[in-house]
């Protein structure tokens, strides 16, 4: 009985928990046909509550706390969510640092539209595939839908997507993403090639298609301004058994591989979007004089300051130093006066300079946004003050000429007073005489 509990207890703690996450489908379905998917989820520890999506009793908050962290929408033909869910709700849970993993299709309906279009990215319309006649696999019926995508259509970002160099060709089945490449937060984790073009295939082309060539984006990611990371891509297949282990050969001949690289990059997508990578903070902020341990209550201008950070990063289940050479501080008021490199020593980042000449209220400023980590933004502020009286040099340079006119004039006053008061002597001697 002991071995047993022990057992139990051990396996609990090889499986580290990783958040529970609700995953709404359309129907059982899907849960075989993307069965790898799911278990490479549950075998990361994630607890997986499957449900179907216009299920009554959906709820993700109960007394105002999240029963989630993650939410999975494997169910493009969903019209409207059942139980308290809707757009309204996902929006709220995203604002509250709560990460979504959507996946629509041709036959995307009009709430995963409206929930797309919360998070910036906009579907194309109903019926939609993303068409290549150039770059279609070998098993395309005929629409050239399948699309052969090579890996450099990857985003440029390890942390997201892993090494593209490492990528085997991917396939993919869906629509298209428009993006607005004005916005900052999003991201097109995976684009088209520049032959494609998304329409309706058995409609003839009419109108100027919404996406065309590589601003049609295929997988499409947000990260917030809270760090609540979204993923919508426009194609269901694209994490399906049968796409994970399909082989790849484009028509055209060129790509050919024994098995796509749907898993890996499915796998790591999967990875980013529930916070597993490039989650970053701040563990601990100090600055001082140079020699000093504590920070004072004000600084003096032109003295020397030292300032640490330490970032941690959460690799594993734990957090561990982070490593980077491009994180720079700020001295600012108003405007940025000093902008350095923090350079790594040991386990924090430091950096020393001299406080310019100029007093105020200052802040220290560590602003590091990198595409796919979790954007550190942290300031501290402090008050440099003049000198004090008492400070001042007793002499300076530019004032030199004055302090010859003082000493000249007393040197002056002094051969006067001299010369007066032996003159008069004289003038009496003089008087005498006569
Ligand atoms: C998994 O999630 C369900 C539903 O939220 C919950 O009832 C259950 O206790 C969770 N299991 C574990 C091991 O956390
Ligand atoms: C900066 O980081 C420190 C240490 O984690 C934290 O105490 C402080 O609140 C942060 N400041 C801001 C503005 O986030």
């Amino acid at each position: 009985m002991k071995l047993f509990l022990f057992l139990i207890c051990t396996l609990f703690s090889l499986v580290r928990s990783q958040g529970n996450t609700l995953v709404l489908l359309d129907n059982q379905v899907i849960r075989e046909t993307h069965s790898i998917f799911f278990k490479s989820l549950q075998e990361r520890g994630y607890n997986l509550s499957f449900k179907i999506a216009d299920d009554s009793s959906l709820v993700l908050s109960k007394y105002g706390e999240y029963l989630y962290e993650n939410l999975i929408i494997f169910a493009p033909a969903v019209e409207e969510f059942g139980g308290t869910l809707n757009v309204d709700t996902i929006t709220q849970f995203v604002d509250d640092g709560g990460n979504v993993l959507v996946a629509g299709n041709s036959g995307t309906g009009d709430v995963l539209r409206e929930l797309a279009s919360e998070c910036g990215f906009e579907v194309d319309e109903e019926g939609a595939f993303v068409i290549d006649h150039l770059n279609y696999d070998v098993n395309d019926e005929g629409q050239h839908t399948k699309l052969v995508i090579t890996p450099d259509n990857l985003i440029d970002a390890p942390v997201i997507v892993g090494s593209r160099k490492d990528v085997k060709p991917l396939l993919y089945q869906g629509t298209g993403i428009l993006a607005d490449p004005e916005n900052p937060l999003v991201l097109p984790l995976l684009s088209a090639e520049s032959t494609a073009y998304s329409y309706i295939p058995e409609q003839a082309i009419k109108e100027y298609p919404h996406a065309v060539g590589r601003d049609t984006v295929l997988i499409a990611g947000l990260q917030a301004r809270n760090n609540a990371r979204v993923v919508f891509s426009g194609s269901l297949s694209f994490f399906s058994d049968e796409f994970f282990t399909a082989p790849v050969e484009k028509a055209q001949g060129g790509v050919k591989s024994d098995v796509s690289g749907n898993r890996d990059v499915a796998f790591a997508i999967s990875q980013w979007v529930f916070k597993e990578h490039g989650q970053l903070r701040v563990r601990s902020v100090k600055h001082s004089r140079v020699g000093e341990e504590k920070p004072p209550s004000a600084y003096t201008i032109m003295e020397d300051v030292i300032y640490k950070i330490e970032i941690d990063i959460f690799e594993d289940g734990e957090w561990k130093p982070f490593s980077a050479d491009d994180i720079q501080l700020e001295f600012v008021r108003i405007d940025p006066f000093v902008r350095t490199n923090l350079q790594k020593k040991g386990k924090q980042y430091e950096a020393r300079f001299k406080i310019p000449d100029v007093y105020g209220v200052y802040q220290f400023k560590v602003d590091y946004d990198r595409v796919g980590y979790t954007r550190i933004y942290n300031t501290t502020q402090v008050s440099v003050r003049p000198l004090q009286h008492t400070q001042y040099e007793r002499f300076i340079n530019c004032a030199y000429p004055y302090y010859a006119g003082a000493f000249s004039m007393m040197g002056g006053l002094f051969l006067f007073s001299f010369v007066f008061l032996h003159l008069k002597e004289d003038e009496v001697k003089k008087s005498k005489g006569d």
